[in-house]
């Protein structure tokens, strides 16, 4: 059996805020229906690294390329702007504080994007947005206003939203850091339904158990470089780095909480 090609694609990727370098040259390979968990301690650069795959943030140089469209960095034209819309439209983002639009309904955040960006009417929007919170439990809560939601509630009408936009990559920024422990299962098994529906994402989680059941790969960061990438089982059981061991000591096998990854310390 042949590997298919990557879905994302990037090579060479380095971002600096300043003086702080922030990716030092990345390589990332993501294949259709792959499911990658980013781990590392704070500060590594993992929710840089993530924003920058859908080019939420300019890399300074270095290519990305999703779903055939690539991106040179640092470069300009008309072209490139053609494929910087492309990535984005063809990735949906899951942020670690929801971002849902506080005035609009549960229902009215998830019709948003496909009316305005994908050209919906609104019947059909109307339809889509009613089937997908209900993909993610939530029939119940169509007319209901963020405020008024669980924070796991909020996260999932985040990720309907997101499946709205018809996304071919899903890209996680610690979805359920934000949540109390409790709220966890719910969302985790929303992104586990997905994984088994053959969704490809990227999900940025230092929740280990989560992680061992869902990734196909976990790739772990440290002061922004890739530093270990291994299917769950080796990283979890016989990871090669030593920084690789001294997190997975401090967050233990099963975490599912956010630990303080800023206590491993620096090498
Ligand atoms: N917009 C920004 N402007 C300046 N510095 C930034 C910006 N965004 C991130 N940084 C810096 O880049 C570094 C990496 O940040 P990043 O948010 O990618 O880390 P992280 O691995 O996601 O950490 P955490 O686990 O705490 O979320 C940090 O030193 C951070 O202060
Ligand atoms: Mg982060």
């Amino acid at each position: 059996m042949t590997t298919p090609e990557p879905i994302v694609s990037v090579r060479g990727l380095r971002k600096r805020f300043g003086d702080n370098e922030v990716l030092k040259g990345i390589d990332l390979d993501v294949r259709p229906g792959e499911v990658v968990v980013v781990m590392g301690p704070s500060g590594s650069g993992k929710t840089t690294l993530i924003r920058c795959l859908n080019l939420l943030e300019e890399p300074d140089t270095g290519t990305v390329s999703m779903c055939g469209n690539q991106v040179d960095c640092g470069g300009r034209g008309r072209s490139r702007a053609a494929q910087v819309r492309e990535i984005r439209r063809r990735s949906a983002m899951v942020f670690q504080q929801f971002n849902l639009f506080p005035h609009l309904t549960a229902l009215q955040n998830v019709m948003e994007g496909p009316i305005s960006v994908r050209g919906l009417r609104r019947t059909e929007a109307d339809g889509l947005g009613r089937r997908l919170l209900a993909l993610v439990g939530l029939d119940e809560k169509c007319d209901c206003y963020p405020a008024t939601l669980s924070g796991g509630q909020k996260q999932r009408v985040a990720i309907a939203r997101a499946l709205a936009m018809e996304p071919q990559v899903i890209l996680f920024d610690e979805p359920t850091s934000a949540l109390d422990p409790e709220l966890h299962a719910e969302v985790l098994q929303v992104i586990r339904d997905l994984a088994g529906n053959g969704m490809t994402m990227v999900i940025v989680t230092h929740e280990t158990a989560f992680a061992r059941d869902v990734a196909d790969r976990v790739v772990f960061m440290d002061g922004g470089n890739v530093i270990e990438e291994a299917p769950p089982q080796r990283f979890f059981t016989a990871p090669a780095h030593p920084r690789v061991q001294a997190f997975l000591r401090l967050v233990g096998p099963s975490h599912n909480g956010h630990p303080s990854p800023q206590n491993v310390e620096r090498t």
